[in-house]
């Protein structure tokens, strides 16, 4: 596997670029890595120029959309493509709320069109890996745990566009025999998230003591992975998973957000120089209106990948939480770099100003 030749679609996004520093960095991949991404507003191709420069003509940068079928099917042909792996998608459900369309396009249609190209060149195709996310079986309300086989029951339009996407790769290799498999992972945090995601934005908006907008009243829960844990567990499903199996990825670390949010505060604290007024930045909380159709708990059973490949995650949710508060700490003008305009404009609109000064 490590000689293959890869495409990774989305690699300039948080988890894709985590990803290709993983295989270069941590598995000694051997072969070639071809970086196909649209650059949307969430995709930055300098979070890997240090890779680019290291690795010469073994990484390889192309700005394409996934739907253009042509210009993916040459980056296949051109670079003798044996592994897909898929990470490129709209990924963040406010914005699908506000902006459905770009989430079929990209999530459905984008994946069909990859899927078609992979199915056209079966002979030397081997391997497509799906990335997909634990939203698609929608909301924990009492107890339990999303296992491989929960009925999927998506309730954003951004988890119904991964659930429709899901179901057209599983049809492939159920059809086609296409060789695939697919993982749901939990959220994923750490260095290179796009200051919109929750553990990113209240680090951004607390090291400038702006306010910290918690949803509704702060309870909801989501199961926090460290994104190198995810990444090796994405490789561990390319290189030992059964084709046609889909595989749970997850932390076992439940949390409502409004610890998440207390924690960054904490350790804002401790790191940064303090807010002017001297006051903790937990002061910055601001309880906000609630997303709509907003999911109560996720909570992945991940014993599948566990028992059957071996994977397990390493890193703690202390660790994890205090590596990224530094990193961003660290990387002022990544944060700088990424921040759009206009979706601060949609943020003010949508969810009243203590969301807006970001
Ligand atoms: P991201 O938004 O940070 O990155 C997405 C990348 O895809 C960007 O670089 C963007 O430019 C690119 N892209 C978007 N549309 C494209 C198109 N039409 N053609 C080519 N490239 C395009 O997202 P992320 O958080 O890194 O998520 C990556 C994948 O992992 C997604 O499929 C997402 O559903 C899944 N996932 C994310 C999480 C999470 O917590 N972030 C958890 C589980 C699964
Ligand atoms: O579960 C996996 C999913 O995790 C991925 O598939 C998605 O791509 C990823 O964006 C993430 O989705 P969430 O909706 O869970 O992530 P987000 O960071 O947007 O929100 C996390 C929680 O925090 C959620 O309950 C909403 C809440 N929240 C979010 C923001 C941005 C707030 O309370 N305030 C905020 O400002």
């Amino acid at each position: 596997m490590k000689q293959s030749n890869i495409l990774v679609t989305g690699g300039a996004g948080f988890i894709g670029t985590n990803f290709i520093r993983h295989l270069f960095r941590n598995v000694g991949f051997e072969g070639r890595v071809i970086n196909l991404d649209k650059l949307t507003y969430a995709g930055n191709p300098m979070n890997l120029a240090d890779i680019a420069e290291e690795y010469g003509d073994r990484y390889v940068f192309a700005r394409v959309d996934i739907v253009d079928r042509d210009r993916v099917a040459r980056l296949l042909d051109d670079h003798e493509i044996d592994i897909i792996c898929h990470f490129a998608a709209e990924s963040h459900v406010d914005r699908s709320i506000v902006d459905p369309g770009v989430f079929i396009q990209t999530n459905v249609v984008g994946t069909y069109a990859l899927l078609e190209l992979a199915r056209e060149r079966v002979d030397r195709v081997r391997h497509f890996h799906h990335v997909s996310t634990d939203e698609v079986y929608g909301s924990l309300e009492s107890g339990g745990y999303f296992r491989e086989d929960t009925p999927y029951q998506p309730n954003s339009p951004y988890s119904a566009s991964k659930a429709a996407s899901d179901h057209l790769v599983r049809a492939y290799s159920a059809t086609y025999g296409l060789p695939v498999t697919i993982s749901n992972c939990s959220n994923n945090y750490g260095p290179y998230q796009f200051p919109e995601k929750l553990m990113p934005l209240m680090i951004v908006n607390a090291l400038e003591g702006k306010p910290l907008p918690v949803y509704g009243d702060g309870r909801n829960v989501r199961d926090w992975l460290y994104v190198t844990d995810h990444c090796r567990a994405v490789w561990t499903t390319i290189e030992k998973g059964e084709k046609g199996r889909t595989y749970n990825i997850g932390g076992r670390n439940e949390m409502p957000n409004i610890r998440v949010v207390e924690t960054v505060c904490d350790l804002v604290d401790e790191l940064a120089p303090p807010l002017g007024n001297g006051k903790p930045r937990r002061s910055l909380v601001t309880f906000v209106k609630d997303r709509p159709g907003h999911d109560r708990r996720y909570a992945i059973d991940c014993t599948r990948i566990e028992n059957e490949l071996g994977w397990t995650p390493q890193e703690s949710f202390e660790t994890g939480i205090r590596k990224t508060v530094q990193w961003y700490l660290d990387n002022p003008q990544w944060v700088d770099t990424v921040r759009s305009g206009e979706y601060q404009r949609w943020i003010r609109t949508h969810y009243g100003n203590a969301a807006s000064e970001t």
